[in-house]
């Protein structure tokens, strides 16, 4: 298949285009660069010997993503560009709605025009918002807490909507719970413009003397230590979610829905402690205020893609902190360079 990978130079970008190149699709990815570095294309193209597409664009440019999807042949998309930062979208709601809705639209629009209906879209469990009940499943009702999370479900409302007036869209919204670890081989791992809002790039961070100290915020919810609890999942499982909902929707129209995380939930001090026992390396860190939001625990049921998609996480926290400590290894070397 002919792909095109919006965001792919980005975090979970970079991993599931390693997994698509290997599993021999070709290739395009579409990213402006806001909140990653061009070296990833050639650590991608080193990781798999294969060829890949690049045009450094922006997705509300509809003009210029047609162009490519056009010249490229593009028979799929998979949709990741986007800002991320809960935090930062409180600050900043409009840049937020500017860059994820209305580049969705925009995308959109480009897929109608070059005749492309096939669409995976990067979701996430903060559409879910505070818990009625645990595990979220996919008819978990819906209240996200923050414009982030209200982005993403705007824009899964008009996937929905555009899945029901043209019954010729094939869509999966895939609802990804905390992504965390690296590629095995420690080439490409996640690494933030700026200042990291997930738990494991400040890890990083600390590791590499870039901050003096993690924060940990609350230790006093209900949870066996006391801090958060949290579905993370290997970026990894996270790249072989896309390619079975790529797979899968090439047999079936419509709107679809999948939670992709492990169903299991792990505490902010479980996961340090793993990577500290796996590095050797003792991680500072201070207990500061909750920030306001956080949740004391979620996590997923994810037997509907189990079931349907037949995917299911198969790596665990020790590959998660492997593959974060080589990564941080490699990283480190190529900044002292
Ligand atoms: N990492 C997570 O914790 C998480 C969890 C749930 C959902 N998601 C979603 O998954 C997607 C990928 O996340 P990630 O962690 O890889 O983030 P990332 O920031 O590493 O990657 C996103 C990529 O999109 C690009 N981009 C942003 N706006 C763009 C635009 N207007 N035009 C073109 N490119 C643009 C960035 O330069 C970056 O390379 C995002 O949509 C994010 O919201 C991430």
């Amino acid at each position: 298949m002919n792909i095109l990978l919006t965001g792919g130079m980005g975090y979970i970008g970079s991993h599931t285009a390693t997994l698509l190149l290997n599993m021999g699709h070709q290739l395009h990815i579409y990213d402006n660069l806001c909140n990653s570095n061009i070296d990833t294309l050639d650590r991608i193209k080193k990781i798999t010997s294969k060829e890949v597409g690049f045009t450094q664009g922006d997705i509300r440019d509809t003009k210029k993503l047609t162009e490519v999807l056009i010249n490229e042949k593009i028979d799929a998309v998979i949709h990741l560009a986007g800002l991320k930062a809960v935090g930062e979208s409180t600050q900043k709601p409009i840049e937020y709605y500017a860059n994820n809705v209305q580049g969705s639209i925009s995308l959109i629009q480009a897929m109608q025009a070059a005749n492309i209906r096939t669409l995976v879209f990067s979701s996430s469990a903060t559409v879910y918002g505070d818990p009625i009940y645990l595990p979220y499943d996919e008819e978990h009702p819906t209240s996200p807490t923050n414009p982030y999370g209200r982005n993403k479900l705007q824009i899964e409302e008009m996937l929905l909507d555009l899945a029901n007036s043209d019954n010729t869209w094939s869509i999966a919204r895939l609802r990804y719970f905390n992504p965390v670890g690296a590629h095995e081989s420690g080439l490409i791992g996640e690494d933030p413009n700026g200042i990291p809002n997930n738990l494991m790039p400040v890890i990083g961070q600390v590791v590499d003397g870039r901050l003096p100290m993690l924060n940990i915020f609350g230790d006093d919810y209900d949870t066996p230590d006391g801090t958060g609890k949290r579905d993370y999942i290997h970026v990894m499982d996270l790249a072989e979610g896309h390619l079975a909902a790529l797979t899968w929707l090439k047999g079936n129209l419509g709107c679809h829905t999948f939670n992709l995380g492990s169903g299991n939930s792990v505490s902010v001090l479980e996961l340090l402690h793993c990577f500290e026992n796996i590095s050797g390396n003792k991680i500072p860190y201070q207990v500061v205020a909750r920030r306001p939001g956080d949740l004391p625990e979620y996590y997923a049921k994810a037997d509907k893609a189990a079931k349907i998609l037949g995917w299911q996480t198969k790596r665990n926290l020790t590959d998660i902190c492997n593959s974060s400590w080589l990564w941080f290894q490699n990283s480190k070397n190529k900044k002292s360079t």
